[in-house]
């Protein structure tokens, strides 16, 4: 409590001494007010957050399915997806609602287990690859654009027995499930996303016993679960540039989160230090000219697992053989972007030893001074969208970008003039890239549909729908957002009179 009221102290603070060196929660209007002509809008979901029949036909269980089946006392309206928005069995209404909205592409993930419930290819589910089969092929006759996420989240049980993330098993049981969705839907699928935001499943799953599968080992299980995670994301784009690419011809990419950063004391050397901790982990492997983790990552922890009298760091280089598989491994990068963060150096060690928390070594705090969403960490911070999508433009050799998600919570209201809002004010955000020379192509919101937003259940509302919960036909309703956004697309610009 009192922890919280002098972080609050500290953002009026700062507010009053450094809000031109930072932002102050609004965004600028410069340059053309055109998206690009070819600029591609779309919305997305993820299966265990909205498709609901989790045993339905033959689908197996996923650790998502577990973990709310176990601890329901961990989600905060103690729910779960089991039945979610039912779009496995209604997603002819999610197709209504996309042909109204406009958009141009629909970003859906696969269900592992829907189509091989052991997580094995043995254990082939046909009603599972008839399901998506009828998504991707109603989808293609409306003229959307499908956007197929390979894992969101859900690891079959039955690989996770084994470790998941954390056995390098997991590089060829992803690339057997790899394989087979490029063989049954590659003919139609031309944009591919391998993982989406391995930040929140090594962090959270594999760090701290945030999410499943709890392992808890922060400073190490996190680092181990980044680097098989890195190589399977780079294997999968190996597997189909030399088998799939000269037929199919697609693009294949991967998702990542990230908070963008501001210092509280105006550090430049922070800012970059705490983007390669929570950024460059991921983005300096895949995207950078050299490969392999950011030096100064290898070299601190390196130092620090030498002090704590280790005979091998808790994050080893990569090595010459990964480092050349991994690096240049996407066509695209992903991103979600949904909040900035204020950070300061710690003169103190932080958290436990080892954990991640320790290695970065910043006080993170939230910027009070801007809109706060229902979710408690997402605060309207449109400056640090732009400045973000220019340090990719600078540090990753202006990579074409594709948003994958970016969006708004709030308690449900249909009249939801705050979600238009931030869009309104993180679109320019892009725009405002695009016109400093950013190659960003396509923008999609998160999301569709109102939808179970893993820990926090049904009660924060992200959707540009709204699902009626309490009926069997779960009827969807556009918000005024929907309205907005089908504006946006129609005009490719941001209808401010809105
Ligand atoms: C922050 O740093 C930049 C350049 O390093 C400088 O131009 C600016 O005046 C500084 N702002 C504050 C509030 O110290
Ligand atoms: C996670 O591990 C720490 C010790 O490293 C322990 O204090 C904490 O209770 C564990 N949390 C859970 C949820 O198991
Ligand atoms: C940032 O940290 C330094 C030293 O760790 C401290 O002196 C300073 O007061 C902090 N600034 C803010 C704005 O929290
Ligand atoms: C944008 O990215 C695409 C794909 O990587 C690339 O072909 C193009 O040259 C890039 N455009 C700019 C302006 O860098
Ligand atoms: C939701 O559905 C229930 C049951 O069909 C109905 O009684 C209720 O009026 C609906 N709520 C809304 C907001 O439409």
């Amino acid at each position: 409590m009192w922890s919280l009221l002098i972080f609050v102290i500290i953002g009026l603070f700062v507010s009053q001494n450094s809000v031109d060196a930072t932002h102050n929660c609004t965004i600028l209007t410069k340059g053309s007010p055109y998206f690009p002509k070819n600029f591609k809008f779309g919305v997305a979901t993820s299966a265990y957050q909205i498709e609901g029949g989790w045993n339905a036909d033959g689908k197996g269980p996923s650790i998502w399915d577990d973990y709310t089946h176990h601890y329901p006392e961990r989600i905060t309206d103690g729910t779960n997806g089991d039945s979610a928005a039912e779009s496995y069995r209604l997603f002819d209404l999610d197709l209504k609602a996309l042909k109204d909205l406009g958009v141009h592409h629909y970003r859906f993930s696969i269900a592992w287990t829907r189509i091989f419930p052991t997580g094995y290819i043995n254990s082939k589910n046909q009603k599972g690859i008839d399901y998506y089969n009828d998504v991707i092929d109603k989808l293609l006759a409306n003229g959307i654009e499908p956007m197929v996420t390979m894992y969101h989240w859900d690891m079959p049980v039955g690989i996770q027995k084994f470790g998941g993330f954390s056995n390098t098993l997991i590089i060829e049981q992803f690339l057997d499930y790899a394989e087979e969705l490029f063989k049954l839907f590659g003919d139609r699928v031309k944009t591919w996303i391998t993982i989406n935001e391995p930040n929140e499943i090594c962090k959270g799953g594999y760090g701290t016993a945030r999410s499943p599968p709890l392992l808890n080992a922060s400073g190490v299980g996190d680092y181990m679960c980044f680097t098989n995670l890195l190589k399977v994301h780079g294997a999968t784009y190996r597997l189909y540039r030399s088998k799939f690419f000269e037929k199919q011809r697609g693009q294949v990419g991967i998702s990542l989160n990230v908070d963008y950063v501001f210092s509280q004391t105006n550090n430049t050397n922070d800012v970059n230090r705490a983007l390669d901790y929570e950024f460059g982990l991921l983005a300096h492997p895949i995207y950078s000219k050299f490969g392999d983790f950011p030096p100064i990552l290898l070299k601190e922890i390196g130092k620090s697992s030498r002090n704590e009298g280790r005979k091998r760091s808790r994050l080893p280089s990569l090595g010459t053989y990964w480092t050349s598989v991994i690096k240049g491994s996407a066509d695209f990068m992903g991103m979600n972007y949904y909040t900035s963060m204020f950070i300061n150096s710690s003169t103190e060690p932080r958290g436990e030893n080892p954990s991640y928390e320790r290695d970065y070594n910043y006080v993170s705090t939230v910027d009070t001074r801007c809109p706060k969403a229902k979710s408690f960490w997402l605060y309207a911070v449109p400056q640090g969208f732009e400045d973000l999508l220019k340090y990719i433009r600078d540090h990753y050799d202006n990579v074409e970008v594709k948003i994958t998600e970016n969006g708004w919570s709030d308690s449900g209201d249909l009249d939801d003039n705050m979600r238009i809002k931030y869009y309104k004010t993180h679109l320019q955000a892009v725009l405002n890239a695009i016109n400093d020379g950013c190659n960003v192509t396509a923008y999609t919101a998160w999301s569709l549909l109102d939808n179970f937003q893993f820990h926090a259940g049904f009660i924060e509302h992200f959707g540009l729908y709204a699902v009626n919960m309490t009926s069997p036909n779960r009827e969807r309703t556009p918000k005024k957002s929907a309205h907005f956004y089908n504006k946006v697309i129609k005009t490719r610009s941001i209808p401010y009179d809105f």
